[in-house]
């Protein structure tokens, strides 16, 4: 990141989403509020039964220019209203995240403003603190959990720029086991809500299932066995259809699994972290009704409270790319150091949240 000493007023922001399959565009108000927001979800990849990352770019490509003026439509505003320009800019696919922040800093370029290089995990982090969004507001330190089809890991959020990753998977994600298990049964993907509602015809206590790492020391969590031992009580039927009642117990008992194990894992990250004063599950995962009352329930036994930012901001979205920006650019102010300008930020697949604290080292 290069700092220049410009002096802008940081708002309205025009932000932009592109890191996998969702293309969104938001513009948010100096203050943190939403002008506008829009988010396309990419068909395409359903055929595939996963995200194909040169469908994504291409998508993005299509869909950016029309989004962007779309949503300047919904705020009543004109592009040369924007004070400036963020995009996501890492992790996640490469061909995705070139399209967004190359489309951000031309805009940028053109109208002679700002450009700010998003953190996409980052902005996920620092969504519970958008005003409005949880009761009582979400005041440094609180634990993140984040999971969805891409990420799971529980973060430290200590403060704007600093983070701490406690623990992690070793394998799948939350979200990819909930679909490659809906898969199996038949459910199609994205597999996670159609999983949910089965579940609900069916007994959790039935179809006995391991719980990975349960109990073990850390908070890293661990998929793969869980979604073995599943594929290994389906075998027995090989290609004829399952019978209704034993898919809707299997999914309730992998939907029980996977709530033990997480609540385990929280448990432990708690422990990791007792100057947590607040508990926030985000990523589309967090849709889950069985695992958010059990995250309640660790929350209250620890005498803390409970959080869920609404879904459509807990998936990916471009609200919390803005909102992540402004945040960064008010912390760059609060340290008395220059306003970011990102113009020459290349795009990362990966990019650990640990990395975020240089953003405000004191310049040499
Ligand atoms: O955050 P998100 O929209 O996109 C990323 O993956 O980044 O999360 C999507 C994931 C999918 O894996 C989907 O199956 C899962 O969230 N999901 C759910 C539920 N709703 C969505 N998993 C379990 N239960 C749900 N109700
Ligand atoms: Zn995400």
């Amino acid at each position: 990141m290069s700092s220049t000493p410009l002096s802008f007023l940081p708002g309205p922001v025009l932000a932009i989403e592109s890191s996998c399959d969702e293309t969104a565009c938001a513009i948010l108000s100096s203050d943190g509020t939403c002008l506008a927001q829009r988010v396309v979800s990419q068909d395409g990849h359903a055929d595939f039964g996963g995200v194909v990352p040169e469908i994504a770019a291409r998508a993005h490509l299509a869909l950016l220019p029309g989004l962007v003026q779309a949503t300047l439509a919904d705020a009543h505003l004109t592009a040369n209203d924007i004070g400036f320009v963020a995009s996501a800019t890492g992790p996640g696919l490469i061909g995705g995240l070139i399209v967004g922040s190359g489309f951000g800093k031309g805009l940028a370029l053109a109208l002679g403003k700002p450009f700010v290089a998003v953190n996409h995990v980052e902005a996920h982090a620092l969504t519970a603190r958008i005003p409005g969004l949880v009761p009582g507001g979400a005041p440094f330190p609180y634990l993140l959990l984040l999971v969805s089809g891409g990420h799971c890991q529980c973060i430290a959020v200590e403060g704007v720029g600093q983070y701490r990753k406690l623990g992690g998977t070793i394998d799948d994600a939350a979200g990819e086991a909930f679909d490659k298990v809906a898969k199996m049964l038949g459910l199609g993907w994205p597999g996670g809500p159609a999983l949910e509602q089965l579940a609900q015809e069916g007994n959790p206590k039935t179809i006995p299932l391991p719980r990975p790492l349960l109990g073990r020391e850390g908070c890293d969590f661990s998929f793969s066995g869980l979604k073995t031992a599943l594929s290994q009580k389906l075998a027995p039927f090989g290609q004829s259809p399952l019978p209704r009642q034993f898919a809707a117990d299997l999914a309730a008992s992998f939907q029980q699994a996977v709530a033990d194990v997480v609540a385990d894992r929280i448990t432990h990250a708690l422990r990791m972290m007792p100057n947590a004063g607040l508990l926030v599950c985000a990523g589309g995962v967090a849709a889950n009704s069985v695992l958010r009352a059990r995250l309640e329930a660790v929350a209250e036994q620890h005498g803390i409270r409970f959080a869920a930012p609404p879904l459509k901001l807990c998936t990916d979205n471009a609200v919390m790319i803005g909102w992540a920006a402004l945040e960064t650019c008010q912390e760059a102010a609060r340290r008395g150091l220059p306003q970011p300008d990102d113009s020459t930020t290349r795009p990362r697949p990966r990019w650990p949240l640990e990395e975020m604290a240089q953003r405000f080292a004191a310049p040499l």
